[in-house]
């Protein structure tokens, strides 16, 4: 399974990257807003700041939701990095747009799915990804690890290539019960990849064994 960090914070990714565990990363158009960055050339500049810290996929997201409008932006987007993956929304435009940039040889990331037909239709469509909004599906009381375990079901019955990249993660458990299901990816924050370190009994395991070590 892989990991993505979902923040567009230049020091959260350099932080999960030191740890050796980070496969790529993902942002959306909030993500970005949140850590400040604005205006297209700034925005271009720190999807290549992020390709640089990491050696993955890294996500960028398309703001058009017209066809020619998302054809356009995603071109660009994937002439700035080799590493970048192209986030497409799950509209009509998107599902059209993600075909023909697969038929191009662009990568992307069907986002902002919250169903089964939705996530047959970006397999359908050749995305790379499909993204799953896990965290705002229990949200609204319904089981987003269960909907992760559905689309790795059905796409493994028909031998579908679209990796299931289970998002909106809010805690550690989501990113074991993904595991579970079978998601290809998680992409979440620091502390719920931090939060999978902790034990209280490996705390005290340690502190004993350093303590025993120091006794003549
Ligand atoms: C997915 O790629 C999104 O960026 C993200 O996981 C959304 O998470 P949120 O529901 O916490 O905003």
């Amino acid at each position: 399974m892989k990991f993505f960090i979902d923040t567009a914070n230049l020091d959260q990714i350099r932080e999960a990257n030191d740890l050796g565990i980070l496969d790529g990363v993902t942002t959306n158009p909030s993500l970005m807003a949140k850590e400040g960055i604005k205006g297209e050339e700034n925005i271009l500049k720190h999807y290549i700041d992020i390709c640089n810290i990491v050696d993955g996929d890294v996500s960028a997201e398309v703001i058009a939701t017209d066809f020619a409008g998302i054809i356009r932006e995603a071109e660009n987007l994937a002439a700035l990095h080799p590493q970048i993956v192209v986030k497409v929304p799950m509209i009509k435009e998107g599902v059209k747009a993600i075909k023909y940039l697969t038929s191009q040889g662009i990568k992307t990331n069907c986002t902002l799915v919250f169903s089964a037909g939705q996530a047959i239709l970006a397999a359908k469509a050749g995305a790379t990804y499909v993204s799953p909004f896990i965290g705002r599906l229990d949200d609204v009381s319904t089981d987003g690890v269960a909907l992760i375990g559905q689309i790795a079901h059905i796409y493994s019955l028909y031998n579908f290539e679209t990796q299931v990249l289970a998002a909106s993660i809010r805690h550690s458990m989501h990113i074991i019960s993904c595991a579970e299901v079978g998601a290809d990816v998680v992409t979440c924050p620091l502390d719920p990849i931090l939060g999978l370190l902790k034990h209280p009994l490996t705390d005290i395991g340690l502190e004993k064994f350093l303590a025993d070590h120091k006794k003549k």
